[in-house]
């Protein structure tokens, strides 16, 4: 970088003031500060667009209520939550990769394996279709007891806690493996559906000339005794926004095809349905 002594002062003495107790945070502290001033020496703001940007911060904040978090939202459109998961997830290539929460889980009713978990106007009008895998450890033991937490919206992308229609807990489990690490559980096929953009994250995303979907997944987060869990989704293939998803979630291991399904009996299906097959793979602590 060029020097330009006015500004290296100025940085000097903002890091010589940071004497914080705690090392980690002076160190995250000195960090956000040096890179951004180097984002003002790179882009040479004028007064008018930093107050702007700063605008945008406040209402940013302001958009935010005890169930709307629009600063996670801005971290997920400009894919950070993607990338401190990867920081702190990053396994072994045989294990199940790990993807952004999202801001829909909450704690979901225990049901029994097999369980309809589509208990809402869905039902009727949805494509069926029948979930099931085994979570193993990464050489394919399998295991049993492991608690597999999964939610997801319906066939309009719609969660249960945005739509007054769909009973609590509608598309939501909590299921526990069987003795052979088996899980199953019978559901709709979900559609893809847009973040909010009534908010100033809508409005960057308009501005930036992108679009607010993510495509169609069910959310999973696994578990089972002396593994690392894992929170993950399972995206379904085929669909139109899985290049650009606008949360930046998507990885290859975590893309499954539906399949038309053939044993209906088996899963307690009348008629077509479809076969969705994710099995999970957990790295022993
Ligand atoms: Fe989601």
């Amino acid at each position: 970088m060029t020097p330009e002594p006015e500004l290296d002062r100025l940085l000097t003495a903002v890091l010589a003031q940071v004497q914080a107790d705690d090392p980690r945070l002076a160190e995250i502290v000195r960090s956000a500060v040096t890179h951004l001033h180097a984002f003002v020496r790179e882009v040479r703001p004028t007064e008018e667009e930093w107050l702007r940007g700063l605008d945008f911060l406040v209402r940013t904040g302001r958009t935010c209520t005890p169930t709307r978090n629009e600063f996670i939202l801005l971290s997920d459109m400009l894919g950070l939550t993607s990338a401190v998961d990867e920081v702190n997830h990053a396994g072994p290539p045989e294990a199940t990769p790990s993807s952004v929460e999202g801001p829909f889980h909450s704690p979901a009713p225990a049901r029994p394996l097999g369980a309809w978990i589509a208990d809402g106007p869905e039902r009727e009008r949805a494509e069926p279709m029948v979930v099931h895998g085994r979570v193993t450890d990464c050489a394919g033991t399998p295991l049993a007891g492991a608690t597999v937490d999964v939610w997801q919206a319906d066939d309009a992308g719609h969660y249960d806690t945005q739509d007054a229609a769909q009973p609590d807990g509608n598309l939501r489990a909590l299921l526990t493996t069987d003795s052979d690490g088996r899980y199953w559980f019978r559901s709709v096929l979900p559609s893809s559906y847009p973040v909010p953009t009534d908010g100033p994250v809508g409005g960057l995303l308009s501005a930036l000339g992108r679009h607010p979907m993510r495509p169609a997944h069910i959310h999973l987060r696994v578990e089972a005794a002396g593994h690392r869990p894992v929170t993950t989704h399972v995206f379904v293939a085929g669909d139109p926004y899985l290049d650009s998803d606008a949360a930046f979630a998507v990885k290859d291991a975590l893309v499954v095809t539906p399949r038309p399904g053939t044993d209906g009996r088996r899963w307690e299906l009348d008629g077509s349905y479809l076969d969705f097959a994710f099995d999970v793979r957990l790295v022993e602590l």
